[in-house]
Order: structure tokens, then C-alpha cells, then sequence
């Protein structure tokens, strides 16, 4: 009887643990093809590769903590303008005084048209105003910037010295159509993806959503009720409920 009653006991906690283990599984599985299929040239390996999520963007990257000295690649698609002239830019940035925009040190892989090579920029974001041509000087010593595309990707390759010490960075990311005739990149759509492309670069090998926000006033009572178990386990995506279904069941058998 006691016996019976503590199994009954640990086993949510057990399907919750495996629901878990599933995502966690299916989020790496997924990341991992999506990372193979960046097909990256044979002289550009990384240590670590993710899956940032919005703007079905990539990261690869090395970081040697010794030397401070980060090598990646960003991967994402532009893109297509409505007015169709080929141009677009991809940018990837680290932003060491804050999670926005401003403040970010930027590389940004930009061609006018579909017949002009990418080139890379490097923009030291000091705001939300039109980027120029040119590049401006960021924080961190930019090298081996280079940019290709591949499978309708753009693939910005460099190396950036950071200092020492750094861990945990916030890193922001975008994609634009439109690239002036004289080089300089159109600001990127304000979709939600857009505004969501954000998150903290953990530089020893994964990332991780953007730093909550303080948490905001308790909500007056009885104005919001807590969710009850069946209300939250809606949320867990179908093929994790058939799985824990089929454990439960497994377990009940
Ligand atoms: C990789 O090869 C390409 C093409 O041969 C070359 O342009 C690039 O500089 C090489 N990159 C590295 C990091 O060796
Ligand atoms: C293409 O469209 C974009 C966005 O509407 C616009 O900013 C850009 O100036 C247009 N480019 C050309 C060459 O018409
Ligand atoms: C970037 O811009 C900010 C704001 O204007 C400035 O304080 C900072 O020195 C600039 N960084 C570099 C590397 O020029």
C-alpha cells in the first residue's frame, strides 16, 4: 500500500523529467540539422554551433579563452525585396552595454545587388539612425572578415578580439532587403521576429534567451488565476504530450 502510493507519487515527476529530456533532445537534434546544413567550407570549422531561433538564424563559434579570441560564423537568409534588385545585408552583434540595439558592435555582411559580392562592415550602433557605407571603429578588433552565400544563406565569417574575462555576452542579430546603390544598408523589418533576435551568448558553448526583465508589480489580487495543471500542460508541444502518453501508459501497463 505505502509502496503503491509513492510510485503514484514520483511518477509526474518522473514524465515530467522525461518531457524534458525529449524537448530538450528535439531542440538539439533540430539544431544540430540545422547547423549541418549551413555546409559550411571545409577550412571554416567551430567549436560550438546553436540555433538562435528567430529569423531561423545560426551561430557558429570558437572561443579560446586564453587569447580572448572569438571566430564565427553567422548564417541567415535576407530577405527577398518586394522591388527585387538582390541587395541585402545580414548582421550579427555583441553588445557589451546593453541588450538593444544601441550600444551593439556590429559585422554586417551587405551587397547592392545580386551581382555584387558581399562585403562585410563593421557599425558601432550608437542608436536607432540610417547606417552609412562605410564601417565605423567598434570596441573589439575585427579580423578575417569575409562573407559567402550558400543555399540562399548569407554566411558572415570573422574573428573578433574580446577581453578577457568575458563569459556571457548579450549578442542581437538582423536581417534587411534593401541595401542603398551606394552601399549603405535599409533598416530591417519591425516584424516580431525582427524584434525578438536577441539573446545572451554563453562563449563557452550555448545560448540562452535574453535576460528576464525585473519582474513587474504583483498583479492585484484575484485578477489572475495560477494555471492548473491541465491549463500549463497545453502548452507542451503535441508530439511531448503523445510521448508522455505513451510513457504513462507504459508505466500503468
Ligand atoms: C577558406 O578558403 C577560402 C576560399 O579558398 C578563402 O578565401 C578563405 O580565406 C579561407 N579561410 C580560412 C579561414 O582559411
Ligand atoms: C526597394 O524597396 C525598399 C523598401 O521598400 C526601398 O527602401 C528601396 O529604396 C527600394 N530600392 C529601389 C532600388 O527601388
Ligand atoms: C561608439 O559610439 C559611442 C557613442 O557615440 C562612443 O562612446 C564609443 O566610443 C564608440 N566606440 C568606438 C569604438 O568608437
Amino acid at each position: 500500500m505505502t509502496q503503491h502510493r509513492g510510485a503514484s507519487l514520483t511518477l509526474p515527476a518522473v514524465l515530467l523529467l522525461l518531457a524534458s529530456s525529449i524537448a530538450t533532445n528535439l531542440a538539439a537534434a533540430a539544431a544540430a540539422g540545422i547547423c549541418a546544413d549551413d555546409n559550411l567550407p571545409a577550412n571554416r570549422t567551430y567549436a560550438h554551433c546553436a540555433a538562435l531561433g528567430p529569423l531561423g538564424a545560426t551561430l557558429h563559434w570558437t572561443y579560446d579563452a586564453k587569447t580572448a579570441l572569438l571566430s564565427l560564423a553567422f548564417v541567415a537568409a535576407t530577405p527577398v525585396a518586394a522591388n527585387g534588385t538582390g541587395g541585402g545585408w545580414v548582421s550579427w552583434a555583441l553588445n557589451p552595454t546593453g541588450d538593444g540595439m544601441k550600444g551593439a558592435q556590429a559585422l554586417l555582411a551587405l551587397r547592392t545587388s545580386a551581382a555584387s559580392p558581399y562585403v562585410v562592415n563593421t557599425y558601432n550602433l550608437t542608436g536607432y539612425h540610417a547606417l552609412g557605407a562605410n564601417s565605423t571603429p567598434i570596441a573589439y578588433k575585427a579580423t578575417d572578415l569575409a562573407a559567402d552565400e550558400s543555399g540562399g544563406k548569407v554566411r558572415l565569417y570573422g574573428t573578433l578580439q574580446l577581453q578577457q574575462g568575458m563569459e556571457v555576452v548579450n549578442h542581437i542579430w538582423n536581417v534587411g532587403s534593401a541595401v542603398t546603390a551606394d552601399g549603405a544598408p535599409i533598416k530591417h523589418a519591425f516584424a516580431q521576429e525582427n524584434l525578438d533576435a536577441k539573446g545572451r551568448l554563453v562563449l563557452s558553448g550555448s545560448v540562452l534567451d535574453p535576460a528576464p526583465e525585473p519582474s513587474p508589480a504583483p498583479a492585484p489580487s484575484g485578477s489572475t488565476t495560477e494555471p492548473t495543471g491541465e491549463a500549463a500542460a497545453t502548452y507542451a508541444s503535441a508530439p511531448v504530450l503523445m510521448l508522455v502518453a505513451f510513457a504513462g501508459f507504459l508505466a500503468i501497463a
